[in-house]
């Protein structure tokens, strides 16, 4: 989707690990932007990349060259604080290890970022419901995480990062640890989560079958992006 501002701008961006000789360029010179409603995939090896830029787009670390601005903001001016503040108000993350809290119960665990936002506890509920419902997991609201499948569990992880309606949703590798059944249920919950409710996503993974359900893939080597392909959808 090419009309209208772009939700992230990553401009000439690099990072590094290590330092002097050792130093090794984790990302080169990457150019990319997100646009609303885009279903965007990372693809590439191992080491190309993939977390890093996510990590970078997600306020979670910094670059060293280049500027990333998400909604219009430049991430490098932005203090420790600020970017607690962005993080927490307009980025969902999807870990790959699901990251649920295991003394909470499911509904606790979905309603937990929208209490980090001190919405108080009723209308939390209320709204991590509805999320819990989108990913198709009505009637699990008092289990535990261990009493959940790996895929279950996955997917309140997926409840929890859209219960607070972000504007942009980052997923690493969603899919790595579900069986084929447990993956297609996940990309088909994502889908109809960016068709009908309009989130945009940008996911990496390393499954062919999962990138050929994006719109857009952002081919990665050696923290370069080699080219991006655009699906037509109909
Ligand atoms: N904390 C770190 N310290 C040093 N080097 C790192 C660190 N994190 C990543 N790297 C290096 O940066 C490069 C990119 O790593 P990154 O984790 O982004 O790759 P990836 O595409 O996510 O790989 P994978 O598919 O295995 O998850 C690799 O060469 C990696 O070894
Ligand atoms: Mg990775």
């Amino acid at each position: 989707m090419k009309n209208g501002k772009a939700l992230v701008e990553v401009e000439a961006v690099s990072k590094y690990y290590g330092v002097d000789k050792q130093k090794v360029a984790a990302l080169a010179d990457i150019k990319l932007e997100v646009y609303p409603g885009d279903f965007m995939t990372l693809s590439g090896p191992s080491g190309s990349g993939k977390t890093t830029l996510l990590n970078l787009i997600g306020a979670l670390d910094r670059q060293d060259e280049g500027d990333i601005r998400i909604l219009g903001r430049s991430l490098s001016r932005l203090n420790f604080d600020e970017m607690t503040e962005i993080r927490r108000h307009s980025i969902g993350f999807i870990f790959q290890s699901y990251n649920l809290i295991p003394v909470m119960t499911v509904l606790e665990n979905a309603a937990f970022v929208l209490r980090l936002q001190n919405v108080p506890a009723e209308a939390a509920h209320k709204q991590a419901l509805e999320a819990l419902a989108a990913v198709g997991l009505q009637g699990m609201e008092k289990r535990f995480p261990n009493q959940l499948s790996g895929g279950q569990q996955q997917r309140v992880a997926v409840a929890r990062a859209i219960a607070a309606r972000p504007a942009l949703l980052l997923a690493d590798e969603p899919t790595a640890n579900l069986d084929s059944k447990n993956a297609e249920e996940l990309l088909e919950t994502m889908e109809h989560l960016n068709r009908e409710h309009g989130v945009t996503f940008v996911f990496s993974t390393h499954d062919p079958r999962v990138m050929q359900r994006a719109q857009r893939i952002i081919h990665m080597k050696d923290g370069r992006i080699l080219e991006q392909t655009q699906r037509q959808v109909g």
